[in-house]
């Protein structure tokens, strides 16, 4: 008897193809309402839930929506949010993001008293709650002074755990600003609060519809200057170990999207948790192609978020965190 060989194998990939449950056996990716982390932006005034326009679905709250959101997470099996703020004014120093009584830091604590066992994790930078709109301080040429930043950074970070915050993510790509913040809550009795860092943080035109809604675009020119070109990847790797070296406990990549080679070499290069953040522009264009039924909502939204885990990511930060745990469940 003679063996085709290619035969044989055309016919081992359907034979685990042929039901749901043989197919449920065989997935190498799975997706967990627990590994999501869903962004909330929060303002000021009361019985505020303000759609913003560029990201259908999502909302600008106030404080007194939180312990609903609080509760309908918690009935979804997502566990981790992550919190910006939209403060009532802004100033060259960005002072509402570090005070005590801050839109985010007010946030935190309403949530904690919510459910304690959420994990709150809070977005450090300055460029929500600067009038410049730029990520960290800056002088009168328009230049970002980075180690001037690194203490209002550190600040900020101060008073989002005191609140009760249990991760802090900086995303303001100062360089020292890892070690500067780790130093900081070591020394304010925080030893035991994670720092999440936004590593390899690209300067990208898919974060425009998040600056609609943190109405934090820069009145002069552009991030190129910290984030990083998203031409480079080897750069992403250095920025990653730096981080690391400075003791972050969890790194991230952001966007995720067009940024899944960059995902995927940070796996391989650390066994630190990886972060991945599906950010806002990623989420408009399925939204935007979906509403003109282009897309099938729940089977490209599914794809995709189950394509950055693939590609190496244990945590997903997306807006889609709500709606793909209530699928998710649906399916089980
Ligand atoms: C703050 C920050 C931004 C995002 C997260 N944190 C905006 C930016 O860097 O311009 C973008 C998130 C998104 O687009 O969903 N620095």
């Amino acid at each position: 008897m003679t063996i085709n060989t290619h035969q044989a194998l055309f016919t081992r990939t359907r034979r685990t193809r042929r039901t749901d449950n043989l197919r449920r056996l065989v997935q190498e990716t799975h997706l967990e309402p627990s590994s999501f982390v869903y962004p909330i932006f929060v303002t000021h005034g009361q019985d505020v839930r303000q759609a913003i326009a560029a990201m259908p679905g999502q909302y600008r709250l106030s404080l007194d929506q939180l312990p609903n959101e609080a509760k309908e997470l918690k009935s979804l099996g997502v566990r981790a949010v992550l919190l910006f703020g939209i403060p009532s004014y802004k100033d060259a120093e960005g002072t509402e993001g570090y005070a005590v009584d801050g839109i985010v830091q007010q946030a935190v604590r309403v949530l904690k008293d919510a459910d304690p066992e959420l994990i709150v994790i809070c977005d450090v930078c300055l460029c929500e709650y600067t009038d410049h709109g730029h990520c960290g301080l800056i002088n009168t040429n328009g230049e970002v002074l980075n180690d001037e930043s690194l203490s209002l950074l550190s600040e900020m970070a101060v008073t989002c755990a005191d609140a009760g915050a249990d991760i802090i993510a900086p995303s303001d790509m100062m360089d020292g600003r890892v070690q500067a913040i780790r130093h900081a809550l070591d020394e304010t009795g925080h030893a035991q609060k994670a720092i999440m860092a936004y590593s390899a943080k690209y300067s990208s035109a898919f974060y425009g519809p998040f600056r609609e809604a943190a109405d934090s675009t820069p009145q002069f020119g552009d991030r190129r200057g910290y984030q990083m070109d998203h031409a480079n990847v080897r750069e992403a790797l250095r920025e990653v170990e730096a981080d690391i070296d400075e003791q972050a406990d969890i790194v991230m990549v952001k966007p995720a999207l067009a940024y899944l080679d960059v995902i995927r070499r940070v796996r391989e290069r650390t066994d630190l948790p990886l972060a991945a953040y599906n950010v806002s522009g990623e989420y408009s264009m399925l939204k935007a192609a979906i509403q003109n039924g282009w897309l099938e909502e729940e089977r490209v939204i599914l794809e995709t978020l189950t394509a950055i885990r693939r590609a190496g990511a244990d945590i997903l930060i997306t807006y889609h965190a709500k709606e793909a745990a209530q699928w998710l469940r649906a399916n089980d």
